[in-house]
């Protein structure tokens, strides 16, 4: 399961509540093999949204402790994805919005980092990390795609930076591979350290080298999604059954030696287990699929059909999930 925000359930405190632990105990119920839980916010000023969950106080860890035991007493591997927005923070959430490097378009608007700011933001991941290593959790999952603040990082179309923190590809990634190594320094080897990175940041060229960076830097698992912008697509082969992030995915996987997790538009038991059964992930993440049936990995294990994504144009979860189409079939039947 990739991380989800299930928006409209917390307030802006951040805190975890009952609908998640529910949440989140039913799709382990159903088999889900790892868990990666929704971003959390390192950072109230770096929030997506103001009720997004957060992790940047010891007040967040008790939450996430009472997801955790649910989900480990069925089996599942859970772990937490931290996040912080960058030049994506909404106004509503701060006025005040960072970026590797000042950046304007349309109504966005965000000032250069200071180096101060850069070192903070590495401290905040790393003490995110220390609570969520505290609440019982098996590892982190650093969120470095979508154009948030780590991809903003990676990303030549917005870090112009001059300062050892921009430039070539390592020195995009250098805030990247700081954080990973202060966690591993912290927490040790028990901790496992999944990146989500871009696979086209902005090339799938680019994609391939911040995979082999990562990867030199100690990362145990990459998690290839979307960079910063959509613009920059692969070509993707005719015929290739699968969308273009996926591709990336398998594509950054021939390059590295760690497990991959290939994501995106995987709906059925079927197209996952091709992506396995062919050597072409290591994992196969099954995201709005498992937000409309908690029992999708049960049911592929015993050969029956997953009640499906509606496709709607625009997923009703990223307003409300009690509104998701889907999820009312289920409810009504
Ligand atoms: C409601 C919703 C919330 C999401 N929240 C996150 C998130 O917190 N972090 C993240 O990296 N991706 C997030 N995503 C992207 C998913 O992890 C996943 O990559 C995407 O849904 C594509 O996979 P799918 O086709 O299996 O749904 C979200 C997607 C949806 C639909």
């Amino acid at each position: 399961m990739p991380p989800m925000v299930c928006f409209g359930w917390s307030s802006s405190d951040g805190l975890v509540t009952q609908e998640h632990i529910r949440h989140y105990e039913a799709r382990a119920q159903g088999g889900t093999g790892l868990i990666i839980i929704e971003a959390l916010s390192v950072k109230p000023e770096g929030r997506l949204a103001n009720t997004q969950l957060g992790i940047w106080s010891d007040g967040h860890i008790e939450g996430l402790k009472a997801i955790v035991q649910r989900c480990h007493d069925h089996g599942a591997v859970v772990i937490a994805q931290l996040n912080h927005a960058g030049l994506k923070t909404p106004n509503n959430v701060s006025k005040d919005t960072l970026s590797p490097f000042e950046y304007r378009k349309g109504n966005t608007s965000a000032r250069t980092m200071a180096l101060e700011e850069i070192h903070r933001i590495k401290e905040d991941f790393i003490l995110s990390a220390e609570r969520i290593h505290e609440a019982g959790l098996d590892g982190v999952e650093i969120h470095g795609a979508h154009g948030y603040l780590l991809s903003q990082f990676a990303s030549s179309l917005v870090n112009k930076r001059e300062d050892g923190y921009g430039g070539s590809i390592s020195a995009r990634m250098r805030l990247a591979c700081e954080i990973v190594k202060g966690i591993r320094s912290r927490i040790g080897d028990h901790c496992i350290i999944s990146y989500r990175m871009g696979g086209n940041e902005p090339s799938l060229d680019d994609g391939v080298e911040i995979g082999k960076t990562l990867e030199a830097c100690g990362v145990d698992i990459l998690h290839v999604s979307a960079g910063f912008s959509d613009d920059t697509t692969p070509p993707v082969p005719d015929g290739f059954p699968y969308s273009w992030i996926a591709y990336c995915g398998i594509e950054i996987r021939k390059n590295v030696n760690i497990p991959v997790i290939v994501v995106n538009g995987i709906r059925t038991p079927k197209q996952a287990s091709y992506l396995l059964d062919n050597n072409l992930a290591d994992f196969a993440a099954v995201g709005r699929g498992l937000l409309t049936d908690s029992e999708w990995a049960n049911k592929a294990r015993s050969g029956q059909d997953v009640n499906p994504c509606l496709e709607c144009r625009r997923c009703q979860w990223f307003e409300n999930g009690n509104k998701c189409p889907a999820v009312l079939v289920v409810f009504d039947n």
